[in-house]
């Protein structure tokens, strides 16, 4: 049984297959032979909004024969309080495989030990695996490979997609600079785990940019965070506007997993000079998820 649950917990050379993988889905799009999911229901259990993996997802499993079954944890017995551990048994019963965005890192896990069922983590407070692999792809396409590259990530070093950053860059050895507020560097026992010389912290947003090839950030305040105004308050000189990027690399590109929010984490005209990148950044959740989703499926013991 195939899970992915996060970039942490995943092998190096596997991260590698999912993009090679999602090239070639990529390229093959509206021509696939195989239809891997032929005859499945996969099940998509969100408890936060989504756009972008909700519709990559169905759409992905639509494409590869199977069909989605969205389930709101407002809408499902979960939301009243049922227990992570018994909806997984449940659905582990009717589904073929599951796709969970919530809060917890230890609900997905907990749903994967339960439900028997390939569980693919599409966001947590902890880890965004999903996007980070679709980023990977967008780096390949535009860059020809992540190898000996600098990147940065601008913002919240706490978030999510800061973390699965890390674990990637100690995955695959890149160099990865976070450049965050010091109350918002990833937690200690986070650290201890990762122990990387190649990802380092820095709280100056110029240093962690200077001589990048690729800049990343991402909202501030992300899902469940909303209005904490504090918070907000200390990224204030964050913001990845052209003045921050004078001195990246010459030729760098700028990623961002979106939703934005012009005029804060990114300037309007950052992300319009860059929109090209970040849009291809977006539709590679579809390519690398139908990889990810096809090679679970293949691997499934029925
Ligand atoms: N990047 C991303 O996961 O977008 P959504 O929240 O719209 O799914
Ligand atoms: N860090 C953001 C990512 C959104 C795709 C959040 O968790 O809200």
């Amino acid at each position: 049984m195939e899970h992915l649950l996060s970039i942490e917990a995943m092998y190096p050379q596997n991260m590698v297959k999912y993009v090679d993988h999602a090239v070639t889905l990529k390229t093959r799009r509206g021509k696939h032979e195989e239809f891997p999911l032929q005859g499945q229901v996969w099940a998509l259990l969100f408890s936060k909004s989504s756009t972008r993996t909700r519709v990559s997802f169905e759409v992905g499993i639509r494409e590869l024969g199977g069909s989605p079954l969205f389930l709101s944890s407002n809408d499902i017995q979960l939301g009243r309080g049922e227990p992570i551990r018994d909806t997984a048994r449940v659905l582990g019963r009717m589904v073929h495989g599951a796709i969970i965005r919530t809060f917890a890192q230890s609900d997905v896990e907990e749903f994967a030990e339960y439900s028997g069922i390939p569980t693919i983590n599409a966001l947590t407070d902890d880890e965004h695996p999903c996007q980070i692999l679709a980023d990977l792809l967008t780096i390949r396409e535009k860059l020809g490979s992540w190898e000996d590259r600098k990147i940065a990530f601008v913002g919240d070093g706490y978030s999510n997609m800061a973390r699965s950053w890390c674990w990637a860059a100690k995955h695959l050895g890149f160099s990865l600079t976070i450049g965050s507020p010091d109350a918002c560097q990833p937690p200690a026992d986070f650290l201890g785990r990762l122990d990387a010389s190649n990802v380092t912290f820095t709280s100056n947003p110029a240093e962690a940019v200077a001589g990048a090839e690729v800049i990343n950030t991402d909202v501030w305040l992300s899902m469940g965070q909303e209005g904490q105004a504090d918070k907000e308050a200390r990224f204030k000189s964050y913001q990845v506007n052209s003045a921050l990027l004078e001195d990246a690399a010459p030729k760098h590109i700028v990623l961002h997993c979106l939703p934005a929010y012009r005029g804060k984490e990114i300037s309007e005209d950052v992300l319009e000079e860059h929109a090209d990148t970040i849009f291809q950044q977006a539709e590679n959740r579809l390519h690398m998820q139908k990889g990810i989703m096809a090679r679970m499926a293949k691997h499934r013991v029925l």
